[in-house]
């Protein structure tokens, strides 16, 4: 290190010590290149000198070579090479950046612009306690300023810096300052931000940077590092209400059982009664155990293990409170959603929902609306592009244990997660439990479907048939159906195209509404299984999503996908609707397998290929698993 404190040459125990005691200081740059990040971030650390010497050293030599800076050092170099490593190997999309001085030590989460910039901002600013927001002074508030700032408003950080940047390009100009200052506080208002710091800088000079300047005898404030060695940041997590999300439970032995994870809020201590959320069992804490010894107190922050005084159920993803300040508890739910990814958000997909330690399922079943972050307007959606926020209802599998996000970022926060791929493709902070969710409950019924599909003499089940338009489904479901009734059973068969005239005569071919009609046929799917019948459902059902969805409603055992598999070239030419014609005539849009996608199966029960395979003899051939698997 080039140099840090003279501590370290001297003793470096105490330097460690001192180190130890200071406070840290978590905070989000944002802001794109032009706006010179780099270059404040470079002379962030080069100033407090956290650069090594080989660093340095090279950092002189190229900012001779690349002369931006007309032989100066050009500080963006430090952190545009970082940028280039990350760019070249694992690409974390967030790059933290430690450095310290000797009255703080400093976490900075560097974002990159982007199109990503949703995905790299949630993930960056959920820690941080403070937002820079970076404006090139002679630009003023841009699109891209008040998107930055709605997001940082909306993941709860309450201190911004605006760092109004380039100053020296305006001639230091007071008035320019006061006006940028003027519009962003006007902004900053509507979405709930007060706490304003705006500094004139020149990263690139160091202007008001470490000192102050002498050509802004005009400003009185603090420079950008005395306002973050100085700013106060209290930890609301203390003060908030106990909650322990239970990361595992710790068993080594059979005398010894505890709950272990991180505390996210509030404190607790041996004797406190205890209430856990979803169950609602309680007990008392008897011990709170951690590596250095048993504790009486423990705090947020603190990784502990708790011991109760009764033997209760409790698992991964459950969360331990006080008593009588449980968590909410609801499996549905209004929360604010950032779409990340390419794919949009489509109401009723399943997403894999993890809050905290739980994973659960659960669909988007309203979206109210998205916001539009310039205007701050609501406008109707029916999904969520990648970047979009909106406002939705969310369902879960099974109740969930949570709070509002205002009250507890850990417990009110969320990711969705795609159920194929397992990419991360939003992010959601909880609003409130929905109402109807408590008041609506599970009617116990007397006559069950074993009983029902009993007296037909056999045992209910779902043939799913999936394939293109023309593929054939319909045609040999038909067949199936007619056999199985000359059999004696009880089918019934859901066709696309007939339900398309009813039930789901509202919708048309878009992503979305595909989406819901695969679900609702699948509800429908459901309660038929359930009135004991063996249901035949002939949907092309595109995406891979909806057909697992249809798949996790009924048991093991009980869902028999079909892929009808007819190469496209041999659908389009036999054209039975003469619809492809239609479609390659660009009168249909998003038509399957010419303008929209179709998803095979990758592991269908029944493989059925038509180009090999006669109607009558795929008919056979599916009758014979349905004896083999004991259904009829
Ligand atoms: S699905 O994709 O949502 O599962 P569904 O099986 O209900 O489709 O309906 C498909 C039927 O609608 C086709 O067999 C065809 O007759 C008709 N159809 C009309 N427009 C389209 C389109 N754009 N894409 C596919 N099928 C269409």
């Amino acid at each position: 290190m080039a140099h840090v404190s003279d501590l370290i040459a001297t003793d470096i125990d105490e330097y460690l010590k001192v180190h130890e005691r200071k406070s840290l200081l978590r905070f989000i740059t944002c802001g794109s290149v032009d706006d010179g990040k780099s270059t404040l971030i470079g002379r962030l650390l080069y100033d407090s000198k956290m650069i090594f010497e080989d660093q340095m050293a090279a950092l002189e030599a190229d900012s001779k070579k690349v002369g931006t800076q007309g032989g100066e050092i050009d500080f963006a170099l430090l952190v545009d090479g970082l940028a280039a490593e990350r760019e070249q190997g694992i690409t974390i999309d967030v790059a933290y950046r430690f450095f310290s001085t000797e009255r703080r030590k400093f976490i900075v989460a560097d974002t990159p612009g982007h199109e990503q910039y949703t995905r790299n901002m949630v993930t960056g600013a959920s820690t941080a306690d403070v937002a820079v927001i970076l404006i090139d002074a002679r630009k003023g508030v841009l699109t891209q300023t008040r998107r930055h700032s709605y997001l940082v408003s909306l993941i709860g950080i309450r201190k911004v810096i605006l760092a109004i940047n380039k100053m020296d390009l305006v001639d230091y100009d007071h008035a320019t300052f006061d006006r940028i200052l003027g519009d962003y506080t006007a902004f900053a208002a509507q979405i709930g931000l007060s706490d304003i710091t705006a500094i004139p800088l020149s990263a690139l000079k160091g202007d008001n940077m470490l000192e102050p300047s002498p050509a802004t005898p005009w400003y009185h404030g603090p420079t950008l590092m005395g306002y973050l060695e100085t700013v106060e940041v209290a930890d609301a997590t203390r003060g908030a209400p106990f909650r322990l999300p239970v990361q595992w439970v710790n068993r080594p032995n059979l005398d010894f059982r505890g709950f272990s994870g991180v505390i996210t809020g509030g404190e607790i201590r041996p004797g406190d009664a205890i209430r856990v959320a979803p169950s609602g069992k309680t007990s008392t804490v008897t011990r709170i155990v951690t590596q250095g010894g048993d504790l009486d107190v423990a705090v947020a922050g603190q990784s502990v293990t708790l011991t109760l005084a009764d033997e209760i159920d409790i698992s991964r993803g459950d969360v331990i409170a006080h008593k009588d300040s449980p968590a909410h508890v609801a499996d549905q739910f209004e929360a604010t959603v950032v779409w990340m990814h390419d794919q949009p958000m489509l109401p009723g997909r399943p997403y894999l929902l993890k809050l905290g330690a739980k994973t659960v399922t659960a669909s988007i079943t309203e979206p109210k609306y998205k916001v539009n972050v310039n205007t701050l307007e609501h406008l109707a959606a029916k999904k969520l592009e990648l970047n979009e926020i909106g406002v939705c209802n969310i369902a879960t599998d099974q109740p969930v244990a949570f709070d509002p996000y205002a009250e507890n970022h850990d417990t009110g926060g969320f990711v969705l997660i795609d159920r194929l791929t397992n990419n991360t493709v939003g992010a959601g902070l909880i609003h409130f439990a929905l109402r109807r969710s408590e008041n609506i409950h599970w009617q116990a019924l007397d006559v069950a479907k074993k009983e029902r599909a009993q007296l037909k003499n056999q045992k209910s089940c779902i043939l799913w048939f999936t394939g293109l338009s023309g593929a054939g489904k319909s045609t040999i479901a038909n067949l199936v159906e007619k056999r199985l009734y000359t059999l004696g059973h009880h089918t019934y068969l859901l066709d696309g195209d007939n339900v398309r005239h009813g039930l789901n005569k509202d919708l048309g071919f878009t992503d979305a509404d595909r989406v819901e009609n695969i679900r609702r046929v699948a509800e429908v799917s459901k309660l038929m299984v359930d009135a004991g019948m063996i249901v035949l459902v002939s949907f092309i059902s595109p995406f891979r999503a909806e057909r697992r969805m249809a798949r996790d409603m009924v048991e093991v055992g009980e869902f028999f996908e079909v892929f009808v598999d007819t190469p496209l070239a041999v659908a389009e030419e036999r054209d039975v609707k003469g619809l492809y014609k239609k479609a390659r005539r660009g009168e249909i849009k998003n038509f399957t397998g010419i303008s929209s996608p179709y998803e095979a199966p990758e592991h269908p029960e029944i493989h059925l290929d038509t180009t090999s395979l006669s109607s009558e003899a795929a008919a056979e051939a599916i009758v014979a698993r349905l004896k083999e698997a004991g259904v009829i």
